[in-house]
């Protein structure tokens, strides 16, 4: 059978960064509670001229300009953090991007597990039609109220795929485990654009998604936990993913070390929750910082509030290492533009679901930019700095 899975990934950030230090002492908390507690350093923060749209299709621009859009007939966008009740995100990368009319483009939500489902998406259909190519992008901005327990797990990015048969990176393998069970542990209503979450009964539907999805995985004939080398979980902090990994251990006996996952964090430590885009961010953290993948085997646990659990496997590929683009992250994150905390909280503050017309300051040094909103509709453009 044709290999199918990713071919090329790609991850972009936002403007500013937000350090994770000078919150606790705002806050008067111990920093080592965000450091250690939580597993965080800092977190990025969208500009004024930012979204999900510019980060998802600043996302992708590197892999149209290395793959070419030739026979990309698919565009998913998966985001928790849509910006339009109707109109999916994926449309406005699609014009962003210069992609071939010839496509179907749609947004998939369900929380932070969206990407996971257009990624096995995705591998249906390159597997139906092995010549087609299927670009996902799965980007979000995680908002929490100003002074709330969440605020320190805020953070913005988007991840692009590239699904193909043959990839270069990372065969995704058939069998999913799969747990979906209807909880009220975070949501955000229509009227608000910060989440509303239950933190403590999040983190038990998320263990007890990820032992539900195991025992699905396993039943359907899915790699026994010996033969998985790597472990890469959905990273709200990526403290949780250190939980995650020591509930899989007492769920299946077997010995299972941090070492399997510490190299997946790096991302995650730096640009906070990501929320759909985070297991994909850690997936990228992983073969930058990991040099012995070939062959190796990678378990994935996806999660999404509400809730849903997959777990899913996939194999490195022999070269996979020749197609990496070695520090484009680190360079992106050390090009964001720190901010102080009183700024901060006002850009937080500014963010609102108005559709009145407006026009937004030129701050982003991202390839694309919103440029507000006009007659209503929102207004994308690339940027002149690049
Ligand atoms: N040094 C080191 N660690 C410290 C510390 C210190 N001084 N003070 C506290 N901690 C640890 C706690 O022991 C805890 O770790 P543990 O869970 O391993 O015991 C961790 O820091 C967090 O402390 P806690 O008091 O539980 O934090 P909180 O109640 O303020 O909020 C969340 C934590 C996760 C509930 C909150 O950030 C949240 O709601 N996040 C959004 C929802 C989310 O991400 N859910 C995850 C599943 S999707």
């Amino acid at each position: 059978m044709t290999a199918i899975g990713i071919h090329d990934l790609s991850l972009a950030t936002a403007h500013h960064v937000v350090d994770l230090g000078d919150l606790a002492t705002a806050a008067d908390v111990d920093p080592a509670k965000y450091r250690v507690g939580l597993g965080q350093d800092r977190f990025s923060l969208p500009s004024a001229d930012e979204d999900i749209v510019t980060m998802g299709a600043s996302a992708a621009l590197p892999i149209l300009e290395r793959h070419g859009r030739d026979g990309i007939r698919t565009v998913f966008f998966a985001t928790e953090s849509g910006i339009d009740q109707s109109k999916s995100g994926g449309m406005f990368a699609h014009g962003l991007l210069g992609l071939d009319p010839r496509a179907r483009v749609v947004e998939i939500k369900q929380a932070c597990y969206g990407a996971t489902a257009a990624l096995q998406a995705a591998v249906a259909l390159v597997a139906r039609a092995p010549g087609e190519r299927a670009l996902v992008i799965a980007s979000d901005v995680a908002r929490y109220d100003l002074d709330s327990p969440g605020e320190p797990t805020q953070g913005a990015g988007a991840v692009a795929m590239l699904v193909t048969a043959d990839p270069a990176l990372v065969e995704i393998e058939p069998v999913s485990g799969l747990n979906a069970a209807d909880v009220d542990d975070f949501w955000r209503p229509n009227d608000r654009t910060t989440a509303v979450v239950d933190g403590g009964l999040s983190m038990k539907a998320y263990l007890d998604a990820l032992t539900g999805a195991w025992d699905d995985f396993r039943a359907r004939g899915g790699a026994p936990i010996d033969e998985i080398d790597r472990f890469c979980a959905h990273q709200p902090f990526t403290k949780m993913a250190r939980k995650a990994l020591a509930r899989l251990a007492r769920h299946t006996g077997a010995d299972l070390d941090d070492a399997m996952q510490e190299a997946t964090f790096a991302y995650n430590r730096e640009i906070g929750n990501a929320y759909t885009a985070s297991i994909y961010a850690g997936l990228a953290a992983l073969l930058d910082g990991d040099a012995d993948l070939a062959g190796r085997r990678i378990g994935f646990f996806s999660y999404g509030s509400g809730a849903i659990g997959e777990f899913f496997t996939g194999v490195v590929r022999p070269g996979y290492a020749d197609h990496l683009r070695p520090g484009a992250v680190a360079a992106e994150l050390e090009a964001r533009e720190p901010i102080s905390l009183a700024d901060y909280r006002a850009l937080h503050a500014a963010v609102s679901p108005s559709d009145e017309d407006s026009e937004t300051p030129r701050v982003t040094r991202a390839p694309f930019r919103f440029a507000g909103l006009r007659g209503r509709a929102r207004q994308y453009e690339r940027t002149e700095t690049r």
